[in-house]
C-alpha cells in the first residue's frame, strides 16, 4: 500500500487524548470521520498502524487524533491515504445538531467550519462535562445543551451527526428514541481497527440491516437508521 512521510508537529492535549499536528499537504487530509493509519518509522516497527481521526482543524493546520502517548514532536510518520466513509453534511442543513454521545466531542467538531460556511445552526448535545482545553475550542457560535433537549425537540435538527463506542449503542438508544428524528442522521462508530480491512480481522464488525459490516471499510461512518435498528 502506498504511503508517504510526514512529520508530526505538535502533540495537543484534548481532555483525556492526544491530538497531533502532522505536516501533511491538505489534499491528503482525511475528511471528518475518515481516519488515517499512521505508524512511526522509529519504534513501532512491526506494529500496527494506528487509525487517526480528523480531532480539530483550524488555521490551515491538521489535527489527528488519538495519538499513542509516547508520540512525541519530530517523530516521522507513515502515513497511507484517508480511509473509510466519512459524514456527509447535507448542503441544504441550517439546523446541525452534534451527539458525541459518551466520548470526546473533538472528532464531531471537525464539522463545524462547514457548518458555518452554509450558515447553519449548530447546537452540541451532551450530558458529560468537557474538560477546559476542549471547552476552549469549541466555537463561540456553537451551542452546547444537554441531551434532553434533544430527546425534547427531536423536530430541531435538519441533519444529525453522532460519535460513540459500539458498545454504547443500547444506551444510546434507550435514552433517545431515533424513530422520532424526522431527518438525515449519521454516527461514526468508535472500535478498535487492527488491519484496517487489509486482514479482514473482524475486530471492527458492527451488525446492520444490511448485515454485518467492517467499521474499517463500510464505515466508521454509518447511516444512524442502518445500525440502531438492530441494536435494539
Ligand atoms: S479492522 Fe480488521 S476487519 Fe476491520
Amino acid at each position: 500500500m502506498a504511503f508517504q512521510t510526514a512529520k508530526l508537529v505538535e502533540v495537543i492535549q484534548l481532555g483525556t487524548e492526544i491530538a497531533g499536528l502532522i505536516d501533511l499537504p491538505e489534499k491528503n487530509w482525511p475528511l471528518s470521520g475518515q481516519y488515517l493509519p499512521c505508524q512511526r518509522l522509529e519504534g513501532d516497527i512491526g506494529g500496527l498502524a494506528t487509525p487517526l481521526f480528523p480531532m480539530l482543524i483550524g488555521a490551515n493546520r491538521l489535527a489527528l487524533g488519538a495519538l499513542p502517548s509516547d508520540w512525541q514532536p519530530g517523530d516521522l510518520l507513515a502515513c497511507t491515504a484517508p480511509q473509510g466513509h466519512g459524514f456527509h453534511l447535507p448542503g441544504s442543513a441550517r439546523r446541525v445538531g452534534l451527539v458525541p454521545y459518551g466520548v470526546s466531542p473533538a472528532r464531531l467538531l471537525t464539522l463545524v467550519s462547514d457548518c458555518l460556511v452554509q450558515r447553519a445552526a449548530v447546537s452540541l448535545f451532551t450530558d458529560s462535562s468537557m474538560p477546559q482545553d476542549v471547552l476552549s475550542r469549541v466555537p463561540s457560535q456553537v451551542e452546547i445543551l444537554p441531551m434532553n433537549a434533544l430527546v425534547e425537540e427531536p423536530g430541531w435538527p435538519d441533519y444529525l451527526a453522532v460519535d460513540m463506542e459500539r458498545s454504547a449503542l443500547s444506551g444510546f438508544i434507550d435514552q433517545v428514541d431515533p424513530d422520532k428524528w424526522r431527518c438525515e442522521a449519521e454516527v461514526l462508530i468508535f472500535t478498535p481497527m487492527p488491519c484496517r480491512g487489509v486482514g479482514e480481522c473482524g475486530v471492527c464488525a458492527v451488525r446492520t440491516r444490511r448485515g454485518w459490516r467492517y467499521a474499517c471499510v463500510d464505515g466508521p461512518v454509518f447511516p444512524l437508521e442502518e445500525v440502531v435498528h438492530v441494536a435494539r
